[in-house]
């Protein structure tokens, strides 16, 4: 059952004169389970530019997962397509960084190792390496944490070590499932204007998934909704506030009716295409 009243599926899809920078198109993925096939993407479609911040907000199960391991190459969609800068994902790369969850660092190397390690892959010599690994630790204030090891970090820590190895590669796009799910309020806050400040520097694309509807409407220049299983994109909404600070006046930000507004948007999106079903 679908609802009048809500946007029509991929909503501000691609304009039809250029290329997009990411773009999902007709994506269908089904998965063989123990109860049959499960039908987790139902013709998603979704494009958006460079430098974008897109945050993914949507029921649990709804398939935000699925749709970010597509665009990471984790997963080989059942019909449609993913293409990144107009090609077309056939698998990882290191032009796509992942950010999962909980951190998934290396237990037995230290700090500085793990960041360096997406360098240690591609063979880059060390001294390059190394700088590397020292200006992105000194981004995320962990320079003078580089011969820990990831258990004598705290939660918070250890997610911006995570995001450090995400991005030494210099990858395209930042591919976030969740990332601060785990951490308590006042980490998430700090993580979040991190985050905000590192989106600022680098101008990197990110796609991020979270449960909180307040979290997406903070950091995204866009809030994608999805609808419960299988999931489809019910809307792309813009979301216009200054980002001219690297650091922002949460509380100002988040009481000021614009943002209330786009909360509550949202919020009624993903209320009414429950109700819909
Ligand atoms: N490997 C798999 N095999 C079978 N079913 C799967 C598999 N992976 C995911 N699913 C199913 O696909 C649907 C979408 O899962 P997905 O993990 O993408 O949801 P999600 O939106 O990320 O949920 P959450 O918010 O809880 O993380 C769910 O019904 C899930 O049970
Ligand atoms: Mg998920």
């Amino acid at each position: 059952m679908s609802s009048p009243n809500l946007p029509a599926d991929g909503e501000r899809a691609s304009p039809a004169s250029n290329t997009p920078f990411v773009e999902f198109s007709g994506l269908c993925v089904d998965f063989a389970s123990s109860d049959g096939v499960v039908v987790a993407l139902d013709r998603a479609s979704l494009s958006f530019e460079e430098g974008a911040f897109v945050c993914i907000v949507g029921p649990s199960g709804c398939g935000k997962t699925t749709l970010i391991q597509t665009l990471a190459g984790f997963l080989r969609p059942t019909r449609g397509s993913v293409r990144l800068a107009g090609r077309a994902i056939e698998g990882p790369g290191a032009d796509r960084g992942f950010v999962f969850q909980a951190p998934a660092l290396f237990p037995w190397m230290s700090v500085a190792k793990n960041a360096g390690f997406g360098l240690m892959v591609r063979g880059e010599p060390r001294s390059q390496r190394e700088a590397a690994v020292e200006k992105s630790l000194r981004l995320v204030g962990l320079w003078d944490f580089r011969n820990r090891y990831p258990y004598e970090l705290s939660g918070g820590m250890q997610q911006r070590l995570a995001i450090v190895r995400a991005l030494i590669n210099d990858p395209k796009v930042l591919l976030m499932d969740e990332p601060f799910g785990a951490l308590d309020a006042l980490t998430r806050e700090q993580m979040q204007e991190e985050l905000h400040a590192i989106w600022r520097r680098t101008k990197k694309t990110i796609v991020f998934i979270t449960h909180s509807v307040e979290e997406a409407v903070y950091l995204g220049t866009e809030v994608v909704v999805m609808s419960p299983r299988p999931g489809r994109i019910v809307a792309c909404l813009p979301v216009p506030f200054a980002r001219d600070a690297e650091q922002r006046d949460v509380r100002a930000v988040k009481s000021s009716p614009e943002f209330v507004a786009i909360r509550e948007r949202v919020l009624d999106l993903i209320w009414r295409t429950a109700d819909a079903r």
